[in-house]
């Protein structure tokens, strides 16, 4: 809705690919700005940018949290440019620490900020429903865009999340889910750790750790060999638009794996490493 072809549209590098291939389908070119410890560095921003595509609760891959300073430099970056935010916290309800910082939609005062959320991670991907929260002069023009790209959504899946959410279930359902993850998370983090090769990037959300692998270690070998021994685990590159200039790392997921196989399959990964 914001974009014409030949506009200019940021992603993080390393970042999530289907964002990236979903700006591109629509003929924009999307430059890769780089993540640092904070979150995206807000310099690097191409100054023509339209949009800005961003994971701040939980950096996708990494799984950093972008800072509060930088949110806000981010905000004061956009802030007479004539460019939107897209804010995709598509995980956040899983969080296994104290309070979240401020998103970017509520720190947002210039009605800049697009927020996407998604039922992927929380129920399950099959059921293909998200939600966005908008800046209330866009909200016309998103509801004319929905009705010409397929009328509407599942109203019956719609309608009875509806109902599960007002009855509370979603709330437990979150809240065991969440136990159950925060458990897999520090196991998870715990195996990595005994791993020599590798620095976990410490995270509190979400559903995969991210670990770097010490240089001159080749990380495609190493996950495809993990892979044979039917442990699977993804390069950081698959997740960069330029891997060669990625540093080396792996990342687990662990929102579909059995907790009692954890330990085994990562120190078989740790062998396979050494
Ligand atoms: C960064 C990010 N955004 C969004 C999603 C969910 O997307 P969807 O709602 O299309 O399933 C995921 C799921 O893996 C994700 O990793």
């Amino acid at each position: 809705m914001l974009l014409r072809p030949g506009d200019v549209v940021a992603v993080e590098e390393p970042g999530y690919p289907p964002a990236r291939r979903l700006f591109t389908s629509l003929g924009v070119r999307v430059t890769g700005v780089p993540v640092d410890a904070e979150g995206l560095v807000v310099p690097e921003l191409p100054d023509r940018a339209k949009l800005v595509y961003v994971t701040p609760s939980h950096q996708f891959p990494l799984g950093r949290v972008m800072s509060l300073a930088r949110r806000q430099e981010l905000l004061e970056w956009a802030g007479s440019r004539p460019v939107a935010i897209v804010e995709d916290d598509y995980d956040s309800e899983f969080r296994f620490s104290a309070r979240p910082l401020e998103p970017l939609c509520t720190l947002d005062r210039g009605g800049r900020v697009l927020y996407v959320g998604t039922f992927s991670k929380s129920m399950v991907p099959a059921m293909r429903t998200g939600f966005v929260l908008a800046p209330p002069g866009l909200r016309p023009a998103l509801v004319a865009a929905r009705q010409l790209s397929d009328a509407h959504g599942q109203t019956a899946v719609q309608a009875a999340l509806a109902r599960f959410i007002e009855e509370g279930l979603f709330a437990r359902h979150v809240r065991r889910a969440g136990r159950e993850y925060q458990d897999r998370h520090a196991r998870v983090t715990a195996a990595l750790g005994r791993i020599p090769a590798l620095d976990v990037i410490p995270t509190a959300a979400g559903l995969h750790v991210t670990a770097m692998l010490r240089p001159g270690l080749d990380s495609s070998r190493i996950a495809a060999a993990a892979r044979r021994d039917g442990v699977a685990v993804e390069e950081l590159a698959a997740y960069a638009e330029q891997p060669s200039r990625t540093a080396s790392g792996l990342v687990v997921g662990f929102g579909a794996v059995d907790p009692e196989l954890i330990e085994e399959g990562l120190a078989l990964l740790g062998r396979t490493i050494a």
